[in-house]
């Protein structure tokens, strides 16, 4: 990522700031309409684990400026999900589901860059939480 597409993550994701648990029901309708059989791996009651994601984006795209800072939490992150029965195939699955949803939150803000720059941290984090889980072998999966 260039420090630009850092710059335009960090403020695109401060815009949906204000109407995180509105983005965090957006994410997971989406999530569990375009991958209904992952919908039985999570909770019944969503409330606190939409709060948990959001949490742990904001600290995501705060360190994206300091990536290093926010490995050890990104690599626990990856060994709890292989606890949750989260496989390589399903992070593209939550990658577009989390475009999607940021898509819709940004509106016309939502500009090429921006999306971009999105793809680009995700793919970042998403490649590293899957080698950290999986091995580096099963991160192009
Ligand atoms: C890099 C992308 C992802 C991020 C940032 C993320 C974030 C989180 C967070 C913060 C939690 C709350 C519990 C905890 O911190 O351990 C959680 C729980 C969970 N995640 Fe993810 N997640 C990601 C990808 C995925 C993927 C690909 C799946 C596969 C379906 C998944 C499935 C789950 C499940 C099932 C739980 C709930 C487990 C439970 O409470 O029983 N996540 N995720």
């Amino acid at each position: 990522m260039t420090p630009d597409q850092v710059k335009l993550v960090q403020q695109s994701f401060a815009r949906v700031a204000p109407i995180s648990e509105q983005a965090a029901v957006i994410f997971y309708d989406r999530l569990f309409e375009v991958a209904p059989a992952v919908k039985a791996m999570f909770p019944a009651d969503m409330t606190e684990q939409r709060k948990k994601l959001m949490a742990t984006l904001a600290v995501v795209v705060n360190g994206l400026s300091n990536l290093e800072s926010v490995l050890p939490a990104a690599s626990a992150l990856a060994t709890r999900h292989v606890a949750y029965g989260a496989k390589p195939a399903h992070y593209p699955v939550v990658g577009a589901a989390l475009l999607w949803t940021l898509e819709k939150g940004l509106g016309k803000a939502w500009t090429p860059d921006v999306a971009a720059a999105w793809s680009a941290a995700y793919g970042t984090l998403s490649g590293y939480v899957i080698s950290e889980a999986y091995g580096s072998a099963q991160a192009a999966e």
